[in-house]
């Protein structure tokens, strides 16, 4: 907890916490971590996407590892549990192990990736991409609100050469486990403190524009206007309506730009970006073309541009039964009920699966709520997380 205090001091947000890949903060928390990292025992080093690696060696050199970790950027106006709790806690059993002098049949790799969250560039998940060797390079010409692309980016802090080798090939990884906290309701409501994830949902993030006319406000009558900031006020209804139209569906429109944004301009274009969750992929896709369907038809409505692009979608991502069971056996271990439970936020394990089997391990939040400053956790579940993470290492048994 007081690592997690201490990385939310990284922050270009005065007062709060914003840390988006590559930024001046992004690259003094890893620092910081892979100082964390040397003092466990880990040899750690920034690899050539922006991840922090380290990796604690097993009975000899070189053995294939177990993966563990989480992310390392956050949103904006962040809590300060949201992925760097995986990452410190994944960090504080190899603690444990190195403090025991214990080494294990297989090796360690604690992984806190760069760009989970694709605040920054729209595109998430860029570091376990490239481990899992997923990331297409074409996807490195993104470019953030000021026209840097991630190539640029990564060339400004030395970083960038030699990403193909950032990936891990299968084999080379016997399993990967997360632990993260829930961000959600369930296991306060159940009064537990860990839950074991059955399935990740999956994702679409798109990127629609519509381009009208900008002009003055205060000459063009209502009835000759071409305003593109009206359109989307409609898309963002009839999202919320297709988005409402099955309980296991989720549909968001978290940021608008308008252009040029003035008051006495009537909106010209504006772009806005849509989110979708659910945690069957076919009803995932259903409600994309009905979001692009509405979308088209508000802009014709009103004699509209209207275009819409995928920005990135991954399907849902179950967990490995196998190393379900041996998580499930860790928490009951603890003392623990067990419960499944499903994960609606998108995490790293859906592009490290590309490479080896995932499981995560959730812990309780306070109200359920993230993605916002005031998230929090307790001392006393952050300490049951741990152990249970420990148990689960110290007995884990690759898959025959
Ligand atoms: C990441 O937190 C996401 O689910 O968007
Ligand atoms: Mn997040
Ligand atoms: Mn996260």
């Amino acid at each position: 907890m007081q690592r997690c205090d201490s990385l939310a001091r990284h922050s270009e947000l005065a007062g709060g916490l914003t840390r988006v890949f590559l930024s001046r903060e992004y690259r003094t928390a890893t620092e910081e971590v892979l100082s964390w990292m040397r003092e466990a025992g880990m040899q750690a080093t920034l690899d050539a996407i922006g991840n922090v690696a380290g990796r604690y060696e097993g009975t000899r050199a070189g053995l294939p590892c177990l993966m563990l970790g989480s992310h390392l950027d956050t949103v904006r106006d962040a809590g300060r549990y949201d992925g760097m709790l995986g990452v410190i806690t994944a960090i504080e059993c190899v603690a444990a192990l190195n403090e025991k002098g214990k080494r294990l049949p297989f090796a360690i790799e604690v992984l806190g990736f760069g760009d989970e969250e694709g605040v920054r560039f729209g595109t998430s998940m860029l570091g376990s991409r490239a481990v899992s060797g997923t990331l297409d390079p074409a996807t490195l010409e993104a470019r953030d609100a000021n026209g840097v692309s991630i190539a640029e980016a990564l060339r400004a802090v030395g970083l960038g050469e030699g990403i193909e080798a950032v990936a891990r090939k299968k084999g080379q990884v016997l399993g990967y486990a997360e632990l993260h906290i829930e961000q959600g309701p369930v296991l306060e409501a159940e009064g537990l403190p860990v839950g074991v994830v059955g399935a990740i949902n999956g994702f679409s993030r798109l990127r629609a524009t519509i381009t009208g006319t900008a002009g003055h406000a205060g000459t063009v009558p209502m009835r000759l206007r071409r305003d593109a900031l009206a359109a989307a006020a409609e898309c963002v209804l009839a999202i919320e309506r297709i988005a409402r139209s099955d309980t296991e569906l989720v549909g968001t429109v978290g940021r608008l730009e308008v252009k040029p944004g003035a008051i006495n301009v009537i909106p010209g274009e504006v772009q806005f970006t849509i989110d979708f969750r659910a945690p069957r992929d076919a009803l995932r896709e259903k409600a994309v073309a009905s979001a692009i369907a509405a979308v088209e038809k508000a802009a014709a409505d009103r004699h509209l541009r209207a275009k819409v692009e995928s920005i990135q979608q991954l399907g849902v991502t179950a967990c490995a039964p196998w190393l379900i069971e041996q998580l499930e056996r860790a928490v009951a271990a603890e003392g623990v009920r067990v419960r499944r439970l499903p994960s609606g936020a998108g995490h790293d394990g859906q592009a490290i699966q590309a490479i080896a089997d995932v499981a995560m391990l959730f812990v309780r939040c306070k109200d359920g709520v993230s993605h916002n400053p005031a998230e929090s956790i307790s001392e006393a579940d952050a300490g049951v997380g741990a152990r249970t993470l420990l148990r689960f290492i110290e007995s884990f048994e690759p898959r025959r």
